[in-house]
């Protein structure tokens, strides 16, 4: 069946849920699922050209799926990109990306705030590859620009970072990354396209863990990246095929119905993150709360200009406490009170999730790394959901409360 191409300039929320319908002869209205390792061919010919890319169609999963692809295709339009490639988790979509985009010899200048295995891929498993990463300041653009060397290839970025919600300024670390004809990219994990599109602001590429908001319900493990058809399409594309770290089509499809409701999640879960950052910000309790939401926040303009006027769903806060020790048994004790927030390392999901980043999803770092990431131990993650705000406080409540 085939359908009316969708008019120009359709918004954001459109394409979430009307862009790339890969609909087959039966016209169903949701889109199909393609549960298939390969696609059966009408003669010898014909699979030859297919197999050569001299004639369009599908083969074999590895190399496309129309699932896979219509994800691909609603993600991009949504973040304003040429194209994007789905990958099997976030980790193999910054994996993808250093494999292609780098070799034996580079260098990258990266936060050294990102998420834990960011780090761990670039600064020890690249590293044995010829690719030395040098890591700085997430705030400070100066550090960013002298620790540019003449073979620096990428600047990597997250913003928000990973626990602590530090921001990059996108459009500024673009600027710098151009004027050397370096690559910039992004990983956009914290906010999505909802809130956040870094292509629009410069960035080169754009990274995924679609396993946080894209998915939204905590489902599969999914990860894109997204850019120029030069890069993405032509040189990432043609690896995959090579190398094979597919997103499956059954993840794909969750993540593609996942994309529809995105929107509406990632601006729901900001305002009530807000609404518990400023709330968790008058509890005795509570040393510190670090979100970019807040109007005391460093960053506050920053996150309003870049963020589409939002803090994004995850904040952290410091309980209070003396001592590395105590500082960990008072944070142990808040997370391990609660019974609606569920204990675990994912986020961006509608169910909300607590974390005590030191021991899980940066525990593998070093206490030199985690200070430099300002990482302490009695740091604690919330990434907010969909439930009712005054169940939530009264779950952080019950171990707020009864701290010494
Ligand atoms: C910012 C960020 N990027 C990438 C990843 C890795 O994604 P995945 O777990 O899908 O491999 C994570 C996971 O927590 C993350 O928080």
């Amino acid at each position: 069946m085939t359908d009316q191409p969708l008019p120009e300039g359709l918004r954001p929320e459109t394409l979430a849920v009307r862009e790339a319908v890969a609909r087959s002869q039966w016209g169903e209205h949701s889109e199909a699922l393609y549960m298939t390792s390969s696609f059966v061919q009408s003669d010898c010919e014909s699979a030859a050209r297919r197999f050569a890319n001299e004639e369009p169609g599908y083969t074999y999963t590895r190399t496309a799926n129309p699932t896979v692809s219509s994800f691909e295709r609603r993600l991009a339009a949504m973040e304003g990109t040429e194209c994007a490639v789905a990958t099997s988790t976030g980790m193999s979509a910054i994996l993808l990306m250093a494999l292609t985009v780098l070799k034996s010899g580079d260098h990258v200048v990266a936060s050294q705030s990102m998420f834990g295995s960011t780090l761990k891929l670039l600064g020890s498993e690249m590293a044995r590859f010829g690719v030395e990463t040098t890591f700085v300041s997430q705030t400070d653009l100066q550090s960013w620009e002298a620790a540019i060397r003449p073979n620096t290839r990428l600047l990597f970025a997250e913003t928000p970072t990973n626990p602590l919600g530090d921001l990059c300024d996108i459009a500024a670390l673009a600027q710098i990354a151009h004027a050397r004809g370096l690559l910039l990219a992004v990983d956009n994990s914290f906010c999505s396209p909802a809130l956040q599109r870094p292509a629009q602001l410069g960035a080169d590429l754009v990274v995924y863990s679609g396993t946080k908001l894209l998915d939204g319900q905590g489902r599969v493990m999914a990860g894109a990246v997204c850019g120029t058809t030069a890069l993405v399409d032509k040189v990432m594309g043609t690896f995959m095929r090579s190398a094979g770290l597919n997103l499956s089509p059954f993840n794909a499809w969750v993540v593609l119905k996942g994309l529809e409701t995105l929107s509406l999640r990632v601006r729901a879960q900001s305002a009530a993150a807000l609404e518990l950052a400023t709330w968790l910000a008058t509890h005795p309790k509570v040393a510190r709360v670090h979100y970019s939401g807040l109007a005391s926040h460093p960053q506050h303009a920053l996150a309003m200009r870049q963020q589409g006027g939002m803090g994004g769903p995850v904040l952290a806060f410091d309980v209070v406490g003396q001592g590395a020790a105590q500082l960990r048994a008072n944070a142990f004790h808040v997370i391990d009170s609660t019974r609606v927030c569920s204990i675990t390392a994912n986020l961006g999901d509608v169910k909300t999730t607590i974390t005590h980043p030191a021991s899980t999803s940066h525990g593998r770092l070093t206490e030199e790394q985690r200070q430099a990431a300002g990482i302490g131990q009695g740091l604690i993650r919330v990434s907010v959901g969909l439930e009712h705000l005054d169940d939530l406080k009264t779950d952080l409540c019950r171990g707020l409360d009864t701290l010494p």
